[in-house]
């Protein structure tokens, strides 16, 4: 999957790509990484790539020409991809998005404005989907991208050491993820819960799946709230009131 970022920071999105998990999968030609520097696309001798707005206010407006340049020439490159906005004003990112996006595979071109945005008219031609990474404003449109292409880059098949790694992710089904421990087995007089040292597959499993609807309950209601119940999820629970019931007459 390609994944090209236009920019007036290209060093900030170049170091994203040769780090970590990120380099991994280019290293395994799984993903492409290219960053455009819209500057490189500007048409006067000063390089000028914003401009004051119209109607006056304060800050600059990214202009039109080396925008709608920066974004034909990744249009040359990767046809398919569509042209996402990075803007505070567009559909909130969540994981579904990215698992649909991940499933498209088509590519994707990130518009990353800064100032004060840019000209309306390169929104309304050139750009299919304006995305928000939440209710804050940023000064710029980069890390949104960054933020974007991480969540979409660990889905594709291959590009995490396990293909499990995903699977039980976070917000896979609106549940939150189960706890997880690692050595030493006591840290400190806390203990790793005794199932997990057992072997025992099946009891494991269980074991995370009522941790998994634990965390969701007491971190996100909001979410817990959102989807009906399994009947194994509604039995999981009885079982866990159950307990408290125990500590409550302890
Ligand atoms: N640019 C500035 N703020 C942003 C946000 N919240 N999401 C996406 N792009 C942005």
């Amino acid at each position: 999957m390609d994944f090209t970022v236009l920019t007036l920071f290209p060093e900030l999105i170049s170091s994203f790509f040769e780090h970590g998990m990120m380099f991994r999968g280019i290293e395994k030609k799984l993903i492409t990484g290219h960053c455009i520097n819209i500057r490189d696309f500007s048409t006067d001798r000063h390089n000028t790539i914003d401009d004051r707005p119209y109607g006056g206010g304060s800050g600059m407006v990214m202009k039109q020409e080396p925008l709608k340049a920066a974004i034909l020439a990744a249009k040359k490159r990767t046809p398919e991809s569509p042209v996402v906005l990075m803007t505070p004003q567009g559909t909130r990112f969540n994981q579904e998005k990215a698992m649909t996006l991940a499933l498209q595979n088509k590519g994707l071109i990130f518009v990353c404005g800064r100032y004060e945005g840019i000209d309306e008219r390169i929104t309304t031609t050139l750009v299919d989907e304006e995305i928000s990474i939440g209710d804050y404003v940023m000064t710029g449109g980069e890390l949104a991208s960054m933020v974007i292409i991480d969540s979409i880059a660990r889905l594709i098949p291959g590009v995490l050491g396990s293909p499990e790694s995903s699977k039980s992710d976070s917000f896979t089904d609106d549940r939150l993820e189960y706890a997880q421990y690692t050595r030493p087995e006591d840290f400190e007089g806390l203990k790793v819960p005794e199932v997990l040292l057992s072997g025992n597959h099946g009891k494991i499993n269980q074991w995370r799946k009522k941790s998994s609807l634990q965390h969701t309950f007491l971190k996100r209601p909001d979410l817990f709230k959102k989807t009906k119940l399994s009947a194994e999820e509604k039995k999981i629970i009885k079982q866990w009131c159950q307990e408290l019931e125990i500590l409550v007459r302890e």
